[in-house]
């Protein structure tokens, strides 16, 4: 059998950043949660590339929180990386940070786990090269991933099951 090379957290690694502008607020200043989410998206997908080095597409997003505004003229700050690979799938956490240089603050508004799968040109879903993790933070989000992979799955199906004529997916490692 043929062993995959696997790839390090720190190879998918992204950090972006944006100032908040008046386009991306509602009226009270604060930037969308509809701008967030696609920041989040972005970010993600990127961290999945760098670890899958092909194309990707967005599978699902655990729930999302939005604990903070973050207002016009602040900054967005978003970390991603991938926290596990699976066989065709990727898990990728994403921090949103606010950052106010005025106030000198960094604060956490945010934080997502979104799933990505590899596909090939055709859309077919492809495997991946395994993560490989040094530190301590990066085993336990390892170890966390198949308990969140588990019940990601098993809602999915649930939810499936209810809206899209029962198309089940497979719970498991
Ligand atoms: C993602 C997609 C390619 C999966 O295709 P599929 O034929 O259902 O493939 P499979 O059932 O073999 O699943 C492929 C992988 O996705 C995972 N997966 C499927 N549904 C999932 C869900 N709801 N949450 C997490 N992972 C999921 C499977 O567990 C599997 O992972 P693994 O290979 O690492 O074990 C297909 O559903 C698709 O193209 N969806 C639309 C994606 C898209 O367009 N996103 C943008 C927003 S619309």
């Amino acid at each position: 059998m043929i062993k995959r090379k696997g790839r390090s957290v720190d190879e998918s690694r992204v950090e972006m950043v944006e100032v908040v502008l008046p386009n991306d607020a509602n009226p009270l200043g604060n930037i969308l949660g509809g701008k967030v989410m696609h920041l989040i998206d972005i970010a993600g997908a990127i961290a999945a590339h760098r670890h899958s080095r092909g194309h990707v597409v967005t599978v699902s997003v655990d729930n999302l929180d939005f604990v903070h505004p973050i207002r016009v003229g602040q900054i967005i700050l978003l970390q991603a990386r991938v926290t596990r690979a699976f066989h065709t799938s990727m898990e990728v956490e994403v921090r949103v940070y606010l950052e106010d240089y005025v106030k000198d603050v960094r604060q956490q508004t945010s934080s997502a786990f979104v799933t990505y799968v590899a596909v090939d040109e055709s859309g077919r879903p492809r495997p991946v090269p395994p993560l490989t993790v040094r530190t301590a933070e990066e085993k336990r989000l390892y170890r966390e991933a198949l308990e969140r992979r588990r019940r990601r799955l098993a809602l999915a199906a649930q939810m499936h099951q209810r809206y899209f004529e029962g198309k089940r997916r497979q719970v498991g490692t």
